[in-house]
């Protein structure tokens, strides 16, 4: 890979101006942040725009427009097909797509008729699994590292991208590429990393609020409950405030956190969790170094939500800006699209709970409809998936209906366990999406689509035949 990102970087640093194409995710958010600073520092002048999707009106847009070169983060090897002929650079790791200029074998005495232009690097092309061992932000750092060893400390950019993925093992560490890269931000600084609780708002929310809006895994008898956390702190003699002010996770001693974190375990025992299940409580974490502590930036976990939660309302330069170093008015908007955020959440979910979920043969699915944007019914279904309302054994499809585009957006979710018996989602909504005219793709555990209204049920039943393929 190296030897590619080093051609990439080459063709970067002889261009002029730079146009950056990127994924409105947390993922899509740091990629461009790390090409953006990349070619800052190069004194090469760059432009970045955010899309939901690159689908093939967006690239006949591209084509038409004179933009200079084009870096596309993030986004762009599920499309390869259409974008090989154009001037481009593309850094993802999304399953690609079918090249239609790779040689047939009678053809490949005549190069002339093969011109490739556009410079693909993407793990799947090295044989590494673009869903855990690198994201598209890792892929974009490995060229940044190319084009001067001074983008180093980007690795961070890289770590926060592969988090907000989802990309952390079982065991909740980063591994692969990934771990490498952890390596080289651990290094140079910017990045600490410990074992601790994998729950959600260490540094940003009261300890009784991160056992209250515990969701993976769901906390018995605390989850939801305000009341029954601030008890189950008290009944452990876990002093809740310090000189006035709630404590946070990060204040308490290594024997506070053993000792809810074990009595949350035996709770979790008692109720009939599976040791699995008991285990992914505790996980890596990594801490941006350079941050304030007590604040949203200091724990990648929580700086990749804040990142989406800017993509997802359209928001995504805001984003961008905080992952270049800029505070104030701009951090300010992005913790108000947080809040929103975490708002339209919960109530998606209560939607979701209200229609219920419909299962098939091998499928669950919902639809959303108008309730559920487009931007997050992703998140929903991965989060429904996660947390104990749905079964496990069946990945989740859900539609809404899109705000700004034509059709139905679908989204797909699985879990590790039926990847591993062969479920392949990219090649689902790929090919299922194409059968009815539309179009999609990402990756074996979570992939999406667009397509016409109203096919909703025929593309549902080559999901159905295409997945009992796969698992049976
Ligand atoms: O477009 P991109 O590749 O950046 O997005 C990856 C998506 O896959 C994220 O929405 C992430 O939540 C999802 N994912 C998942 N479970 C995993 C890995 C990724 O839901 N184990
Ligand atoms: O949109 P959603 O979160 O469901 O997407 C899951 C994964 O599938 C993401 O990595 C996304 O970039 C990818 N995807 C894609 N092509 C689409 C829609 C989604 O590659 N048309
Ligand atoms: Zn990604």
């Amino acid at each position: 890979m190296k030897k590619k990102a080093k051609t990439i970087a080459e063709k970067l640093l002889s261009e002029n101006n730079v146009h950056i194409i990127s994924h409105i995710d947390a993922d899509g958010i740091t990629s461009a942040g790390i090409a953006y600073k990349a070619l800052d520092r190069a004194g090469i002048d760059v432009s970045v725009e955010f899309i939901k999707q690159l689908d093939e009106s967006k690239i006949e847009e591209i084509k038409a427009d004179d933009q200079g070169l084009i870096w596309f983060t993030d986004l762009g090897s599920g499309q390869i097909s259409s974008l090989e002929s154009l001037d481009c650079v593309i850094t993802d790791h999304h399953e690609p797509g079918n090249s239609t200029l790779t040689p047939k074998l009678e053809d490949r005495g005549n190069i002339l008729s093969y011109c490739r232009k556009a410079l693909e690097l993407n793990p799947h092309n090295f044989g590494l699994d673009g869903a855990k061992e690198i994201s598209g932000s890792g892929t974009t750092y490995l060229v940044a590292k190319e084009m001067s060893d001074k983008n180093r400390d980007l690795s961070k950019l890289a770590v926060i991208g592969a988090v907000g993925d989802l990309q952390t093992s079982e065991k909740g560490k980063l591994i692969g590429k990934n771990r490498e890269i952890l390596r080289e931000a651990v290094d140079e600084g910017v990045i600490s990393k410990r074992v601790d609780t994998t729950l959600y708002g260490l540094e940003s929310r009261p300890l009784h609020k991160v056992l209250e809006y515990a969701s993976n895994p769901i906390l018995p008898g605390l989850t939801g409950e305000e009341s029954n956390c601030v008890n189950f702190l008290v009944e452990n003699d876990i002093e809740l405030k310090k000189d006035g002010e709630w404590r946070k996770w990060y204040d308490l001693s290594k024997e506070e956190k053993r000792t809810i974190l074990s009595e949350l375990a035996k709770r979790m025992l008692r109720r009939g969790y599976s040791t699995e299940n008991v285990e992914s409580l505790i996980g890596e974490i990594y801490i941006l170094t350079e941050e304030e502590k007590g604040t949203m930036l200091r724990q990648a976990k929580e700086f990749s939500t804040l990142l989406n939660s800017c993509g997802r309302y359209d928001k995504a330069e805001i984003g961008l800006h905080v992952c270049l170093g800029d505070r104030d008015e701009y951090l300010d908007e992005a913790m108000k699209l947080l809040a929103g955020h975490q708002k339209v959440l919960v109530d998606c979910l209560d939607y979701v709970e209200s229609i219920g979920i419909e299962e098939g043969e091998n499928i669950q699915f919902f639809h959303g409809e108008d309730r559920i944007p487009d931007t997050v019914v992703g998140t929903v279904a991965g989060m429904i998936l996660s947390s104990g309302d749905a079964d496990k054994r069946l990945p989740i499809f859900a539609f809404a209906n899109s705000d700004d585009r034509e059709g139905v957006k679908v989204s797909s979710r699985g879990t590790k366990q039926l990847v591993q018996k062969g479920l392949d989602l990219s090649s689902v909504m790929s090919e299922c999406s194409e059968e009815v005219g539309g179009e999609g793709g990402g990756h074996d555990i979570a992939a999406g689509a667009l397509i016409p209204h109203g096919k909703e049920e025929e593309f549902l039943n080559e999901v159905e035949k295409k997945i009992d393929s796969q698992l049976n």
